[in-house]
């Protein structure tokens, strides 16, 4: 870490603990609104939040007989279905984004696919719940993300069943397994032709290699049909970005791009017993680690089967869009912040590096401390209330060029009951000192 912290310092912009390799130009133009937009809402929307068991998983891990699992076709009849709302609630959430599950490992999809099972044909719902949702949050300014998984346990030409039971070995019958590579492809043509989503977001990737999915001729078909898509870490070797799943990264994950994806409690799908809903509180803090790494927060939400979203977790993303709202600068389009060693907790940068925002979560003990920081401050002000914090340099000393102890006030009454932002408006593009950098006194 250590290696790279000087030379990111030598370069003058040192934002160090948060290197990653540049992109390419023309991915970097691709990437930008998912770069920008920070917070993403996931939907797992299936026939298992009938009997609200374990998406795909209950009846693979032999929690659940498959004719069971299956039984709950009939009771799918998304009845108070309302996508509009649905894309509204997003909208006030603060995320730029949804991804929906159009078709999970089980193989049911949402939408009226011409081959294998889907809610249209197959369930009282009668049907499609992708076109209307797409529609919705285009209508409210929204970017739409489709789930796809690569896996399909219900198709007869996919080679795994459950745990316990596998149909054949696909070295022993690649015709067979062929089929089901055109069977998929033919899916997600349907889906590109019917609802062009911005991103594709798969799974499943990890039961074959690349070269079994044809991954690479899975991309080039996206990319020929929209050169603007995205498409996740998940369609192995070829993913724009990558996807850590539940835990919230200790370090920076290695790629440029990333997207935490996180249950809201610790279900995907809706399950009545699990009650384990993360607080508001919680969730923006881990938004704001989020912020702080460079990536995304993908939250997940698991609707009821009749379509209707449990009560905490409306309550919980109106919540968190209530704190971007007064936030909203230290959010959107913001890059990964400064390292712990300069100022203990959570910070990103503004678009233009001149603007530091540190997090402080609850009242803090006496004035915020950054270390380092070779910027003189023009101003500080706390975000929401824009009330100004007090600036307070000790200890600068030029033969080092040690910058000196910047401390902060931040007046209780301009304290956000959950985090406060604090603006740091610099002198130029953000520069952190480091006393091992080359470039003479504080590099
Ligand atoms: C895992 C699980 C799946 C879930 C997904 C979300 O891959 O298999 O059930 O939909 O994570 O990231």
């Amino acid at each position: 870490m250590r290696r790279w912290l000087i030379a990111a310092c030598c370069a003058g912009l040192c934002l160090a603990a948060h290197a990653a390799p540049a992109p390419a130009p023309g991915k970097a133009q691709r990437m930008q609104w998912f770069a920008d937009a920070k917070f993403g809402i996931f939907i797992h929307y299936g026939i298992y939040s009938v009997d609200g068991v374990a998406e795909s998983w209950s009846f693979f891990d032999d929690k659940i007989p498959y004719a069971d699992y299956m039984k709950q076709l009939k009771g799918f009849t998304a009845s108070h279905y309302d996508p509009q709302a649905w894309a509204d609630l997003i909208r006030q959430s603060g995320a730029r984004y949804a991804v929906l599950t159009s078709k999970h490992h089980d193989g049911v999809a949402l939408w009226d696919t011409k081959q294998g099972l889907n809610v249209v044909k197959d369930t009282p719902a009668k049907r499609d719940l992708v076109a209307p949702f797409v529609a919705a949050l285009r209508r409210d300014g929204l970017k739409v993300g489709l789930y796809y998984s690569l896996i399909d346990w219900s198709s007869p030409d996919y080679p795994a069943f459950t745990k316990t039971k596998t149909r054949y070995d696909i070295r022993n019958d690649p015709a067979r397994w062929n089929r089901f590579v055109a069977y998929y492809q033919n899916q997600l043509r349907d889906l590109m032709d019917r609802y062009n989503p911005d991103l594709y977001w798969f799974d499943g990737d990890w039961e074959h290699s690349a070269g079994e999915w044809h991954a690479k001729q899975t991309h080039d078909m996206i990319f020929a049909h929209n050169p603007g898509a995205i498409v996740n870490s998940r369609l192995p070797g070829y993913g724009d970005y990558g996807t850590p799943e539940q835990g919230v990264p200790i370090v920076r994950p290695p790629q440029p791009y990333w997207e935490l994806c996180m249950t809201i409690n610790d279900s995907w799908g809706w399950q009545p017993q699990d009650r384990a809903f993360k607080t508001p509180d919680e969730l923006i803090r881990i938004l704001t680690d989020t912020l702080a790494m460079g990536g995304n927060l993908l939250l997940d939400i698991g609707p009821r089967a009749d379509g209707t979203i449990p009560r905490e977790e409306v309550s919980a993303l109106k919540q968190i869009g209530q704190w971007i709202g007064r936030n909203r600068d230290a959010v959107y389009g913001t890059r990964a912040g400064i390292p712990k060693d300069y100022y203990y907790g959570d910070s990103d940068v503004s678009p233009d590096g001149r603007t530091l925002y540190l997090f402080v979560t609850g009242k803090p003990i006496g004035p915020l401390l950054v270390k380092g920081l070779k910027n003189r401050v023009l101003g500080a002000r706390v975000l929401g209330s824009g009330a100004a914090a007090t600036t307070r340099l000790s200890g600068k000393w030029s033969s080092t060029g040690a910058p000196g102890l910047l401390y902060i006030d931040v007046p209780d009454g301009a304290l956000d009951p959950v985090v406060t932002t604090v603006a740091l408006r610099l002198d130029g593009p953000l520069a952190l000192f480091h006393p091992d950098a080359k470039t003479g006194a504080g590099g």
